[in-house]
């Protein structure tokens, strides 16, 4: 409703010949898109808003994965202070929609035709009780190795599609003196390397399972002790100055020999292109072992602000973020893939190409899955639940065995 009168005041505004000034759309945005490659991206809608007349407030929260980013933005909700548009995914959308606090905006996604464009599962994300809610981005792929070329080539040793396989190549890195993964422990990270094993260990149909249905028989299965037995495998490949360490730097490592692989979704490429490494020469990429594809999707959503200024900000801000153009350039820089389909892939790179293929593959085959490490699964309450047994197991001696009892109690009690 909001956003429709802004519109009508926006236009009505046009159509005025007089100097009576009127506001123009403006918006406070909050986002947690702060490492090289992310602030490139961001940029481009910063310009493109600023082109078609928007006045941005930047409201940037540095941490990877957005959980500092979703503490700040609760502060803000909860002192009556909401920003304007906030980068937000997942279920947590549906968590903030219940709470009464987001704007409809639906109009533009009408006026757009998002439903014509969007792939129906991402659609789905975008939506609170039939009314569009988000306005979504990307699509990012979490299951990825990036790897060093020069360091794989010179140690003899080839992409790993296994995960003993990785083991094996592991195992000749240290021999050789070089960090096998580069990883920063921080709780996000190990969830993000958690569910590319879990991925491959369970399957995708386990995967589902475990993480979306939260399956009590899946999460304490042999499968899932094997799992949490390869995390301690992972928790040997890691330099002794991980912990703390940003994502990014975590790709830096990579990029500058120091380490062979880091596991990571595809902002890890945003980084080494916006460090003006080649794909394919300076550094590979390559699904994590075992099949599906675990996919995250960038969204914003609208809050409920007062001020015809911020609704018209928003209602551009939503028709730019889903514009054609922008999908394409912006997503060139962060790593990503463009969320609507008719957005030609010409000029994106061969990780891109796989990206994309892969996910039409899987999303035929059943095995298009959530990230639950990057909140597009699971609740709040849930994903941390889990969250917080991969990071105590990870830091700590804690076994395989008791890791799963662990996690089947954590999920139990987080319902
Ligand atoms: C993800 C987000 C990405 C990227 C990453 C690291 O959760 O979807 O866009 O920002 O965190 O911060």
């Amino acid at each position: 409703m909001q956003i429709r009168s802004a519109f009508a005041a926006v236009s009505a505004a046009c159509l005025m010949t007089t100097s009576a000034a009127v506001a123009g759309p403006e918006a406070e945005v909050l986002h947690w898109w702060t490492s090289g490659g992310e602030a490139k991206s961001v940029a481009v809608l910063q310009k493109e808003f600023a082109d078609n007349g928007g006045t941005w407030t930047d409201m940037p929260v540095a941490g990877g994965g957005g959980d500092a980013a979703m503490t700040a933005l609760r502060a803000r909700v909860l002192s009556g202070n909401a920003p304007t548009a906030v980068q937000l995914k997942g279920p947590a959308i549906q968590e903030w929609y219940e709470e009464g606090v987001l704007a409809d905006i639906s109009a533009v996604a009408e006026a757009e035709g998002w439903a014509d464009v969007l792939p129906a599962s991402i659609a789905g994300h975008m939506k609170c009780e039939g009314t569009w809610c988000a306005a979504p981005v990307n699509v990012h792929r979490v299951d990825w190795i990036w790897a060093n070329a020069d360091v794989l080539a010179a140690n003899g040793i080839a992409l790993p599609t296994t995960w003993d396989e990785f083991n094996a190549a592991a195992d000749k890195l240290m021999a050789a003196g070089i960090t096998p993964l580069a990883h920063g422990g921080q709780a996000w990270q190990d969830a993000t390397v958690f569910e590319a094993v879990a991925l491959g260990v369970l399957g995708a149909d386990g995967f589902h399972k475990a993480f979306v249905e939260l399956d009590k028989d899946t999460l304490t299965s042999d499968a899932m002790i094997a799992t949490f037995d390869q995390m301690r495998k992972m928790r040997g490949y890691v330099d002794a100055n991980f912990p703390g360490r940003d994502w990014n730097l975590a790709t830096a490592m990579v990029m500058n020999g120091e380490a062979a692989f880091q596991i990571m979704g595809d902002w890890a490429k945003g980084e080494f292109m916006a460090a003006g490494k080649v794909p394919g020469k300076d550094f590979l990429c390559i699904s994590t072992p075992g099949e599906g594809y675990l996919y995250n999707v960038d969204s914003f959503a609208m809050f409920d602000v007062k001020g015809d200024d911020k609704a018209a900000g928003q209602a551009l801000l939503a028709k730019l973020i889903v514009g054609k153009n922008f999908q394409k350039v912006f997503n060139l820089n962060k790593g990503s893939i463009p969320a609507r389909t008719d957005v030609a892939l010409d000029e994106f790179d061969s990780c891109a190409h796989l990206s994309s293929e892969d996910m039409a593959a899987s999303n035929a085959g059943g095995s298009l899955l959530p990230s639950y490490a990057h909140g597009m699964a699971l609740r709040g309450a849930q994903s941390g639940a889990i969250t917080d047994v991969v990071t105590a197991h990870f830091n700590s001696d804690m076994s395989s065995a008791d890791a799963v009892k662990m996690l089947a109690e954590a999920v139990a009690n987080s319902m």
